[in-house]
């Protein structure tokens, strides 16, 4: 083994990497470098994460309300993950970046979810809207138009949702203004 170590590394003339070990001064010049390698490779490793899933990660930034009564949930990273893809796969043909595309003025963004009636910017509100949404002022019930668990014989793909995939698809509308600002919703202006 001592033999082959020689061979592989060591370059015949002391310096190769076999005889660096055997010398304790420059082992530490070489543990030293091995170091600085590692704290290279981890700082740029920090700087390329995108900022926004380093936000997501963010106890402050998972927090949501949960109901008008202002308690708090904190969303799991798991929640947002499968929000996120029911979310893609159920919603956004119509509400692609949180805007609506046939009724832009009642989109997704904090503002008009929050003037609603009753107000649909916490997780219970937007849970209570998808198994029974109403217009904007509360008045009448939309669930012939609008997917929903009272009318999944229109929208099959509301049928098999649990209410916990009902928090995670709204846990994730709600964080988006969080994580990418006035882009949630902000339309054409943006994109
Ligand atoms: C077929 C198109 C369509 C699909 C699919 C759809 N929506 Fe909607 N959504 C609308 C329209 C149109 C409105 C505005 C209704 C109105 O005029 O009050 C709306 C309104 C809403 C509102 C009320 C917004 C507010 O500001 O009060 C919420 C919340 C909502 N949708 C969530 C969802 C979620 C979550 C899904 C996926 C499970 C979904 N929608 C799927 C078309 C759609």
């Amino acid at each position: 083994m001592k033999q082959i170590t020689c061979r592989l590394f060591s370059r015949g003339d002391g310096t190769g990497a076999f005889q660096i070990y055997r010398n304790p001064s420059r082992f530490r010049t070489a543990k030293r470098v091995i170091w600085l390698m590692i704290s290279i490779a981890f700082f740029s490793f920090q700087v390329l994460i995108p900022p926004a899933i380093a936000t997501e990660l963010d106890v402050g930034t998972r927090t949501l309300p949960l109901n008008a009564e202002e308690q708090p949930i904190v969303l799991t990273l798991d929640q947002i993950q499968r929000g996120k893809q029911l979310f893609d796969s159920t919603c956004s043909q119509c509400h692609a970046s949180g805007t609506t595309k046939t009724n832009p003025i009642v989109g997704l963004d904090p503002e008009a979810l929050a003037k609603a009636t009753p107000r649909r910017d916490t997780v219970e509100g937007m849970v209570d809207y998808l198994h029974n949404p109403t217009t904007y002022d509360g008045e009448r019930s939309i669930a012939e138009l609008h997917p929903s668990t009272a009318s999944s014989d229109v929208f099959p793909e509301m049928r098999n949702l649990t209410d916990e995939e009902l928090r995670a698809i709204s846990g994730y509308i709600l964080l988006q203004p969080k994580v990418i600002g006035q882009k949630w919703g902000g339309g054409k202006i943006y994109y």
